[in-house]
């Protein structure tokens, strides 16, 4: 498909009655993440919330009362919400192991798609979404709104024109001092890794995506350790691994080492998330976006305006990047290639740790 075809098909499903419409949206799913969503969108120029669903009752009943001045129509069935006419854009925010087959379907209803992420949780499944996606007249996003991050965007883009020079090795982690709620409202899929594909492809796959982001590849093969080492069947049926790390040698030869935990200690320093990128002439802290010149003497350099650095990431900015993608056919920054080698990503790293070897991408055989 042509560019032109592309919007043209695209404007026809933002709006069944013509491009001076507001998109018409639908959000499946309404809880944590969704009902963020829905409240960011509502706040957008030129859409319309026509239908929420949740299989929740109380969920389903905030999001139509969050969202009462457009008086959406409810679903509790998602393939009803998709038969609408008036449903240009789906956002889904479903538990992890629905989002290929919710995704599938809205694709192949001629609605465009914000799918939060991962993309899918197993590599059968993100094969045949990429096969969908590809086909599609429609836009696809990922909801790896680190992609939208104009603080972000600058670093990386001074890495590849190559301030530190030929990179070499990256280390990154994602450290928190507590496991999810045992008894929040996710807890009936959240800690099934059947369900949501483990915290690597649950949470994880933000910093992996980073990661191959600044690396500017994609890793060939991954081998690690990990499992529920503190939170042993806790909460009861646990599947999940709360402390896990990996090493991942990437296509372009950079060696990644990765760690997440769930009990690193708040007042244990280096805590937190970070990514640093290490480079023939020195190291630069994504995060942070400042470079580290390996030179004895040498004193860091920001690689950020000091207005850039003060600057808080924009809530809003992954969503309304895809509202233009809608309306003007551009390619969103997570599209289905970013979203499917970000999942696969964290996928290799799980199955590695799960299967007590090393994995490689070839195995996968999904075509990106
Ligand atoms: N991008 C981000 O930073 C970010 C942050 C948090 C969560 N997420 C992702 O968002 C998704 C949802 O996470 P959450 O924290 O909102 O979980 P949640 O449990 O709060 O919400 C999930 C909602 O989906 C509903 N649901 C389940 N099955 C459904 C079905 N068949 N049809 C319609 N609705 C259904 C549930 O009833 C629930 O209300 C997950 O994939 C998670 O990984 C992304």
């Amino acid at each position: 498909m042509n560019r032109r075809d592309f919007v043209v098909a695209s404007l026809a499903a933002a709006s069944a009655s013509g491009a001076d419409e507001p998109i018409g949206a639908g959000f499946i799913g309404t809880g944590n993440r969704g009902s963020y969503l829905l409240r960011t969108t509502l706040n957008q120029a030129g859409v319309k919330v026509v239908a929420v669903c949740d299989i929740k009752p109380d969920r389903l009943d905030k999001a139509a009362s969050a969202a009462a001045r457009d008086q959406p129509a409810t679903f509790n069935d998602y393939r009803r919400l998709l038969e609408r006419k008036d449903v240009g854009a789906v956002f889904i925010a479903s538990p992890c192991d629905l989002h290929v087959e919710m995704a599938i379907a809205a694709l192949q209803a001629g609605k465009h798609v914000y799918c939060e992420k991962p993309a899918g949780i197993t590599p059968e499944s993100i094969g045949r979404l990429v096969e969908v996606a590809k086909a599609s007249r429609t836009v696809y996003q990922v909801g790896q709104q680190m992609r939208a991050d104009a603080k972000l965007q600058k670093t990386i883009s001074k890495i590849r024109e190559g301030v530190a020079g030929e990179l070499i090795m990256a280390k990154a982690q994602r450290h928190a001092g507590e496991d999810l709620d045992h008894d929040g409202p996710s807890k009936d899929w959240f800690f099934d890794a059947k369900r949501s594909g483990d915290v690597i492809v649950e949470m994880a796959v933000h910093n992996l995506d980073e990661c191959n982001w600044a690396i500017g590849s994609r890793p060939d093969r991954a081998g690690g350790f990990g499992g529920a080492l503190l939170w042993k069947d806790d909460p009861p049926g646990r599947t999940n691994m709360d402390g896990y790390t990996l090493s991942y040698d990437y296509a372009n030869g950079v060696k990644l080492s990765f760690t997440q935990i769930f009990f690193h200690p708040n007042r244990l320093p280096n805590g937190g998330q970070y990514l640093y990128v290490y480079g023939t002439t020195g190291a630069v802290d994504v995060g942070a976006g400042m470079y580290y010149p390996r030179a004895r003497g040498s004193q860091p350099v920001p690689l950020l305006t000091p207005e850039e650095q003060k600057a808080r990431p924009l809530d809003n900015a992954h969503i309304a990047g895809f509202l233009e993608c809608i309306r003007t056919g551009s390619k969103p920054l997570a599209d289905i290639e970013v979203g499917a080698t970000a999942a696969l990503t964290a996928i290799m790293g799980r199955e590695a740790i799960y299967q007590k070897r090393v994995v490689s991408w070839q195995e996968f055989g999904v075509k990106l």
